[in-house]
């Protein structure tokens, strides 16, 4: 198996605030008010996979069944041990003067068994004394709900192509919400559908590893923004009123621009297949998929036989559940591409294992005067 990202890159702390000052001494000023924070994810950081009565997520199965999963057999068992080691890292958040800190709650540590019926009052104790840490040193939380570390027993039960996720997410959503959304005034869903559903069903790099490109990510899409929904919805319902605070997804937008102008309706297509898929059924007025992609994949889903689209339709009800369940863009930025047609004869596998869009007929490339970076994949196929 190829190595999927090294385990400093997967630590790492992303910090907004570094990536935005590189442009300051041209002068670049933010707005007052302007809020800087740092974000984990809880397996980049937690450690602590087997503490107490937390269940087995995704990520400790394929790293403890595969070691060679991630590079230099590295895993996330210990990572920065942010579970022991909280109230340094609230202390290090404060001495940077960050006004938040965005963090993931780990589904398997809250509710062990994946599902309501036992709420962990580890679990439960160490994300209240996060937030209250936080509180203390005048640092605002940020949850964010999914950072891609899913109970192995959802999965085993088929993960997110399975149609009952909307309901097991939603009812672990209230459960967070019940406990944590008196302190806690913003949320995020769900993290970077695009890498949840289209790389790990693409590539079967990530976490649960199961490659099924152009099938099991669509069903993934469509259960997903579902969830993310329903899960929009309960805090609307049920706890806006009492707490107001703001609850939307964040979406990974991977730049696309055309290798030449000839390519610009291409390239805007694949802005639509990649960003569009996960906005446009939230963020626009008539809802449901981006039409000329639906009816792309719709066209194509036929030429092979199948006797429907592999990118499930939505029903009406589907669309209008769905349709403004947000209060915030949620945008995380990294990188850039380039597009261009495929050529005659060229065959096209799915990025970013392959080299484009087979549905699209679109190769990504970089152009050759960009820069490496100590991340591989902000330039390379993974
Ligand atoms: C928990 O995991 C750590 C690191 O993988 C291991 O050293 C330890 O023995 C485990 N503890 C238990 C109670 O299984």
């Amino acid at each position: 198996m190829k190595t999927v990202f090294d385990m400093s890159t997967l630590q790492a702390v992303v910090l907004w605030v570094l990536l935005i000052c590189a442009d300051l001494s041209a002068g670049v000023k933010f707005p007052s008010g302007f809020l800087f924070g740092s974000a984990t994810a809880s397996y980049q950081v937690e450690g602590a996979w087997n503490v107490s009565d937390k269940g087995e997520n995704t990520w400790d199965r394929l790293v403890h069944s595969n070691p060679d999963a991630i590079k230099n057999r590295d895993n996330g068992d210990v990572a920065c041990d942010s579970y022991h080691n909280w109230r340094d890292d609230v202390k290090i958040a404060s001495d940077l003067g960050l006004h938040f800190y965005r963090f993931s709650i780990s589904w398997s540590r809250l509710l062990p068994s994946g599902l309501p019926d036992r709420i962990s009052e580890d679990g439960k104790n160490y994300y209240n004394n996060l937030i209250d840490g936080l509180l203390e040193k005048g640092i605002q939380p940020l949850i964010t709900l999914y950072h891609w570390d899913l109970p192995q027993r959802l999965q085993d039960l088929g993960g997110w192509t399975n149609p009952l996720m909307v309901e097991w997410f939603a009812d672990y959503a209230r459960v967070a919400y019940t406990l944590y959304a008196d302190r806690v005034k913003a949320w995020i869903t769900i993290n970077e559908p695009y890498i949840v559903c289209d790389v790990v069903y693409k590539s079967g790099l990530l976490a649960p590893a199961i490659k099924d490109p152009g099938f099991a990510n669509y069903l993934c899409a469509k259960f997903l923004l579902l969830a993310h929904a329903k899960a929009w919805r309960i805090y609307d319902e049920e706890f806006k009123s009492i707490y107001n605070g703001k609850v939307s997804l964040t979406n990974q937008i991977i730049w696309m621009e055309p290798v030449s102008d000839e390519y610009e309706e291409l390239t805007e297509h694949v802005r639509h297949y990649m960003a569009g898929l996960y906005s446009h059924p939230i963020y626009t007025k008539d809802g449901g998929w981006p039409p000329e992609i639906e009816k792309t994949i719709a066209e194509y889903s036929k030429r092979q036989g199948y006797p429907r689209s592999r990118l499930l339709a939505f029903t009406q009800e589907e669309i209008d559940f769905i349709k403004g369940t947000y209060d915030f863009y949620g945008l995380n930025f990294y990188t850039s591409r380039l597009v261009r047609k495929v050529r005659d004869g060229e065959t096209l596998s799915h990025w970013p294992l392959g080299s484009g869009f087979p549905e699209l007929g679109a190769v990504i490339e970089v152009h050759a005067s960009w820069e490496k970076t100590a991340s591989p994949w902000f330039l390379d196929s993974i």
